[in-house]
C-alpha cells in the first residue's frame, strides 16, 4: 500500500514516517513543505497525481497557535484551503484521505468526554487556530468523498517542541514556579497517534474519529508527572489561566471521547500515564 505523507519532518509526521517504517505492508512518499508546499493547489495535485497513493496521510500544518492570532491569513491559507487542496487531489486519485485536526474546534465548555459529533464552537469562541482548523475539516469534506478526519490534543513527542521538553528544560534552568491548572485534556503520545492512524487505515474509517491517549488531567497534574518520571526535584504551584494570559484562547476542557476509535480498530490508547512513561524510556 502505497502512503503519501505531508509535513513529515513535524512532530507527528516524523513519528510517522518511523512507524510506517516498522510495517512492511507500506511504500512512503514522505513530503515537507520544500517538496510539496500544500497552499499551491497545482503542485499539490501534480505531486499526487505523480505518486498515485493508496492513502495520503496529511501531518502538515501552520500549528504556532499564538502566532496564527497575528498571521491569520497564513493560517487560513495553510490549515484550510491546503489541507483542501490535498482532499481534492487525494479525491481525483481515489486515494483515502486521514487529515489531522484538532480539540481547538472545540469551544471548551464541555464537561464530559466529546463525543465526535459534537457541535463546534462558534468563530467568536474559537481562537484563530481552532478557526483555520474547521475551516481545513469543511474544505476536507466538501472535496472528498470520504475522509479520515482525525483529532487530536495535547501532543508531544521526540521530534519537535512540546510541553514535557519544556518543562525539563524550564525546571533544570530554575524558571518553572506555576503550571495552569484549569484546563483539562488528554495528553498524547505522538508515537500512540500514528500508530492509531496505521490502525485506522488498516481498518478503512472513515468520519471524524478521535484519538488522544486514554484518561485525562491539567497541565499542571501533567507537568508534575514528568518531573516525576524525569527525577526533577522542582516544586510546583497550581495557578490559573488568567494569571498566565497567552495571545490565543485555549479550550478550558478538551478532553476527547474515545469511543469511536475504538469501534473502528478493537483498540483502546494506553493511558497518558503509560504513554508519558515511554516518553521517557525510549529518550534513556
Ligand atoms: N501539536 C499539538 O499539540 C497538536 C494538537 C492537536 C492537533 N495537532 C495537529 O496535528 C498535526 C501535526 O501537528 P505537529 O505538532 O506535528 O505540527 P508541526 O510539528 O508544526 O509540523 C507541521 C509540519 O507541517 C509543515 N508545513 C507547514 N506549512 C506547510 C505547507 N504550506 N505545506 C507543506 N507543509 C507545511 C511544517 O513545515 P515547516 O517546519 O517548514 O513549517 C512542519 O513540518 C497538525 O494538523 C496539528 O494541527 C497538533
Amino acid at each position: 500500500m502505497k502512503i503519501f505523507l505531508t509535513g513529515a519532518n513535524g512532530l507527528l509526521g516524523t513519528a510517522m514516517v518511523r512507524e510506517l517504517a516498522r510495517h512492511d505492508a507500506y511504500s512512503l512518499v514522505a513530503t515537507d513543505r520544500a517538496e510539496v508546499d500544500i497552499t499551491n493547489a497545482d503542485a499539490t495535485h501534480k505531486a499526487i497525481v505523480d505518486a498515485r497513493p493508496d492513502w495520503v496521510i496529511n501531518c502538515a500544518a501552520f500549528t504556532r497557535v499564538d502566532d496564527c492570532e497575528t498571521n491569520e491569513a497564513l493560517a487560513c491559507d495553510v490549515n484550510g484551503e491546503g489541507a483542501g487542496n490535498l482532499a481534492a487531489a487525494a479525491a481525483h486519485v481515489g486515494a483515502g484521505l486521514v487529515h489531522i485536526s484538532t480539540d481547538y474546534i472545540f469551544d471548551g465548555t464541555a464537561t464530559s468526554p466529546i463525543p465526535v459529533d459534537t457541535i463546534p464552537g462558534s468563530p467568536e469562541q474559537l481562537s484563530t487556530y481552532g478557526r483555520s482548523k474547521l475551516l481545513g475539516e469543511q474544505r476536507v469534506r466538501s472535496n472528498h468523498p470520504s475522509p479520515t478526519i482525525v483529532r487530536t490534543a495535547w501532543l508531544y513527542g521526540h521530534d519537535g517542541p512540546c510541553f514535557p521538553n519544556a518543562i525539563t528544560r524550564l525546571a533544570t534552568e530554575g524558571k518553572l514556579r506555576k503550571v495552569v491548572h484549569d484546563q483539562r485534556g488528554s495528553p498524547t503520545f505522538a508515537n500512540d497517534l500514528a500508530d492509531g492512524i496505521i490502525r485506522l487505515i488498516h481498518a478503512k474509517g472513515t468520519g471524524n474519529v478521535h484519538l488522544v491517549n486514554d484518561g485525562q488531567c491539567t497541565w499542571f497534574e501533567f507537568a508534575n508527572e514528568i518531573l516525576r518520571l524525569a527525577g526533577i526535584d522542582c516544586p510546583i504551584e497550581p495557578c490559573t489561566t488568567a494569571e498566565f494570559p497567552r495571545p490565543a484562547k485555549r479550550p478550558a476542557y478538551s478532553v476527547l471521547d474515545l469511543s469511536r476509535y475504538e469501534s473502528l480498530t478493537t483498540h483502546r490508547p494506553r493511558s497518558w500515564q503509560a504513554a508519558i512513561a515511554a516518553y521517557f524510556d525510549a529518550a534513556t
